[in-house]
């Protein structure tokens, strides 16, 4: 019985084991935002769509950018290539980028009487991502694992509200101001990303991140509102959907509340920020939790030994967790492939 479960273990993906509280030495490799502009090929591939959102729907487009960094590194994972702009692009909010900028969207709080397509409908409208789901499968190695994921609802309204990034304060002061509404846009999301992930588990996803990218700024009771509740609903809906993967939470600037975030929220897995300690995250997630991260994106513009240094000390702070190594945020533009081969090859070789 027991040597049964080894080795089915054995045959899992290594990302996964970790995943399920194993601790590999040398541990498991991706790279949050692993396709995109720090690759000439992609930037080659992105002059075939005419706007983004136009390239995040086309599976044959969206499915050579994820094999891009797999032929040049032995990474472990791929993640979908989409965006987390998707959900309200197809929930009826229409999603442009402006060249240099960012996302644009018409803000929510100019206007009243807010309106949202079904949820259903949305779905339904998002059929090219599962069939990128799908195409990646087909091509990926037995051992490479696929990630599925999406926005979590505070972050994604954040953008919806407001109309673009930048600092979060109209966003904030809408949850003071517009409650209700506040809070009924965050259960649409709940529900359509849901489904969203749920989709993409069906496609052939081996596990699920949530990106809180921003979690940061937020008081204790307005963290518990927009960020603990939706999460924790996403969580238990996913489950009552049937869905049984793995789930990396990643509240990134979430500081001393990622206590409350792992502990609360049900997610499997912590996204590890790249200001946060490893003790602290120790600390506070419970035994066995596998812990993602944290190297600093920065790093991999500087390369050198510099970076080695700095991949060494990610991976001894969590030597003694299940550990995935990973940014703490998203590598940059400026960053080189040389120095992303330098980096896996640095951690492959081990402690
Ligand atoms: O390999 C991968 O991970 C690519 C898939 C991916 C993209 N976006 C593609 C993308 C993923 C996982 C995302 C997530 C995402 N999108 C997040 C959460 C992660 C994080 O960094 O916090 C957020 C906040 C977004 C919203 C978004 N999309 C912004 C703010 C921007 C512009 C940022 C910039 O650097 O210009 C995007 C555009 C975007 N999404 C690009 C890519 C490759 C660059 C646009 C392009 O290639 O034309």
């Amino acid at each position: 019985m027991a040597d049964g479960k080894k080795a089915e273990g054995e045959n899992l993906p290594a990302l996964i084991r970790v995943l399920r509280g194993e601790r590999l030495d040398p541990p498991p490799i991706w790279i949050m935002r692993q396709a995109g502009r720090y690759l000439p090929e992609y930037r080659e591939l992105r002059t075939r769509a005419k706007s983004f959102m136009d390239f995040c729907y086309s599976p044959a487009l969206a499915t050579e950018a994820v094999m891009q960094p797999l032929r040049r590194f032995p990474l472990d994972a791929a993640i979908l290539f989409s965006d987390i702009l998707v959900v309200p692009d197809a929930l009826g909010r229409k999603v442009w980028f402006v060249e240099g900028e960012g996302p644009r969207l018409n803000p929510l709080l100019e206007e009243q009487g807010w309106r949202f397509d079904d949820p259903e409908k949305a779905i339904q409208r998002l059929a090219p991502v599962y069939e990128t789901v799908e195409r990646i499968k087909s091509n990926l190695q037995p051992g490479v694992a696929l990630i599925g994921f999406a926005g979590a609802p505070w972050t994604v309204a954040t953008y919806m509200l407001q109309g673009r990034g930048g600092d979060k304060d109209e966003a904030r002061r809408a949850v003071y101001e517009r409650p209700h509404e506040v809070d009924a846009l965050l259960d649409v999301l709940v529900e359509t990303t849901a489904q969203h992930l749920n989709a993409q588990v069906k496609a052939g996803a081996d596990c699920l991140q949530i990106f809180e990218s921003w979690a940061e700024g937020l008081p204790p009771l307005v963290f518990q509102r927009v960020v603990i509740q939706p999460t924790r609903k996403l969580v238990d809906r996913l489950r009552a959907l049937g869905v049984t993967v793995p789930i990396i939470g990643f509240p990134r600037g979430a500081g001393a509340q990622i206590d409350a975030y792992i502990n609360e929220t049900g997610v499997d897995a912590l996204g590890v920020d790249t200001q946060t300690t490893a003790d602290y995250a120790f600390e506070v997630a419970p035994d066995g939790m596998a812990l993602q991260g944290n190297l600093d994106p920065q790093t991999l513009v500087v390369g050198g030994e510099v970076l080695e240094r700095a991949a060494r000390d990610v991976m001894i702070a969590f030597k003694s967790a299940p550990h995935i190594f990973n940014l703490g945020h998203g590598i940059t533009p400026q960053a080189t492939p040389e120095n992303v081969e330098l980096l896996v090859r640095t951690v492959k070789a081990g402690l």
